[in-house]
């Protein structure tokens, strides 16, 4: 059953959502107001009943989040909003700052109390230069109103939001390469621990949270924080609420559309984003270019009663609620809940080429098996797709890829490794024949692009 739902998006419909005379006619700025006569301890409690997970990538659960942020000392604490949505097949964010950007900024009002904070800095990719005016004429009006500022709805708790310009490296998503980038500083990711609740922007106590996950702290507060879980058909699995889906790539209506959490890729594909575009199902990237792609030939294998997946046992994985857990349990991630659809006529040796060459382009350079592993990956991908390889160079993709597993800084490596064992896999006859016709067996006719705004070099 399709489970859309309008909480984050209410006002997307509305004419001129995005001004703050909208907004409070809707509702908006009540519960910045009630969440600054709230204790931190109540606040972070309504957000963990929630169990929003992180709407990033990662899935952490934000009110345990929020808790591992020390008691105020004489230290300033800060919260970063992510809104560098670099990963490719990902547009999700944009559409909040777009359309909503008071939620986000009434988001950091609550979540600056909630964590103790007094500054918000909103990390918002270049490219999205309508986001970015947005968002500061919400901060521009939400400061007139007294509502940011020294005494925000007449409360002894300064509270101010800005934003802060990345320059479009995909990285910078990257939590700690964004707090460094905040700094100024070269945008590479940090060693953990100390991890930023101790050590985060300006060595000072900081939480990172994704720009959905934040805006949704509005209705969180609003509706309680249970009441916002229970919207999900995963609630038992401590993943609640609901959450922007996104489809593009081979389908007929690309898009984003909230849903509650628990809809399966199947409704996303064929119900929301009308089918596949030009043939049948190939594969499908469940939430953004790192997550290992899934076939439609495969099945849930749970066959243990005690086991949660138990319940889709011999089903397909496209009928798998989309859950943080379910996906993980499925061999891939949720990630950032944005599908990328491949259509038979596409060719999988030229679509994982075409991500790689993302991936290297990307790589910061930082640490070795990742700066080194994805170029080789890439120079081996030229050769099969130029028809110079021999199959023995498929065996060395997959060693290539699994010495970055695990071997990195930052959790890039692995976004560089799993999806490419994933088409490895998955696709090895495909990949076996590509080499031994030299691309004649290739069903090339449709590509998909790695980011419309990531074109690698
Ligand atoms: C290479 C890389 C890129 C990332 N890009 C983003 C991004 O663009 N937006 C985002 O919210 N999280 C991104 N993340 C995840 C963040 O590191 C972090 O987990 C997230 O911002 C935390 O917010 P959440 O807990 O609310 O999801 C990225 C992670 C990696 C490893």
């Amino acid at each position: 059953m399709l489970k859309q739902t309008k909480i984050l998006t209410k006002r997307y419909d509305l004419d001129e959502s995005w001004t703050l005379q909208t907004y409070e006619k809707t509702g908006g700025y009540k519960q910045a107001r009630r969440a600054m006569r709230m204790t931190r301890e109540d606040i972070v409690a309504e957000m963990k009943a929630a169990n929003l997970r992180g709407r990033g990538g990662a899935g952490f659960p934000m009110g345990v989040k929020w808790s591992f942020m020390p008691p105020k000392g004489d230290k300033p604490h800060y919260l970063a909003i992510n809104a560098d949505e670099g990963e490719p097949g990902t547009f999700k964010d944009r559409t909040i700052m777009e359309k909503d950007p008071h939620s986000v900024v009434e988001g950091c009002i609550i979540g600056c109390r909630g964590i103790g904070a007094n500054a918000a800095y909103i990390y918002v990719r270049d490219e999205l230069h309508l986001s970015k005016a947005r968002l500061w004429d919400a901060i521009h009006e939400a400061r007139k109103k007294g509502y940011l500022g020294a005494k925000p709805f007449g409360v002894d708790y300064p509270v101010d939001v800005f934003v802060h310009t990345g320059a479009g490296a995909y990285i910078c998503g990257e939590e700690t390469s964004l707090l460094n980038s905040l700094e100024g500083r070269r945008g590479e990711p940090r060693l953990k621990p100390p991890f930023p609740a101790q050590y985060g922007a300006f060595g000072m106590p900081t939480t990172v949270n994704n720009l959905e996950s934040i805006a949704a702290a509005v209705p969180i507060l609003e509706m309680g924080g249970d009441n916002f879980s229970q919207l999900s058909d995963l609630h038992h699995m401590r993943d609640g609420g609901s959450r922007l889906f996104g489809v593009s790539g081979h389908v007929n209506n690309p898009g984003t559309w909230e849903c509650a959490v628990g809809l399966t890729l199947r409704e996303l594909i064929y119900d929301l984003g009308g089918g596949v575009k030009g043939g049948e199902l190939l594969g499908v990237i469940p939430g953004g270019s790192s997550t290992p792609i899934l076939r439609p030939d495969e099945k849930v294998h749970a066959p243990n009663e005690d086991d949660p997946m138990h319940k889709w046992h011999g089903q397909s994985v496209l009928d798998v609620p989309m859950g943080v857990d379910t996906l993980r349990n499925c061999g891939t991630m949720l990630g950032t809940c944005c599908a990328t659809v491949l259509s038979d006529q596409a060719c999988p040796v030229l679509a994982m080429h075409n991500l790689m060459r993302f991936y290297r382009h990307e790589s910061c350079g930082q640490c070795t098996p990742c700066r080194e592993g994805s170029g080789w990956i890439e120079r081996i991908l030229d050769r099969i797709v130029a028809g110079e390889a021999e199959i023995e160079e498929l065996d060395r993709l997959h060693e290539i890829a699994g010495n970055i597993m695990g071997n990195t800084i930052c959790a890039f490596g692995e976004g560089t490794a799993m999806p490419a064992l994933g088409f490895l896999k998955k696709f090895r006859k495909e990949f076996e024949d590509f080499v031994r016709t030299k691309g004649k067996s290739s069903t090339g006719r449709l590509t998909i692009a790695a980011s419309s705004d990531h074109r690698a070099a």
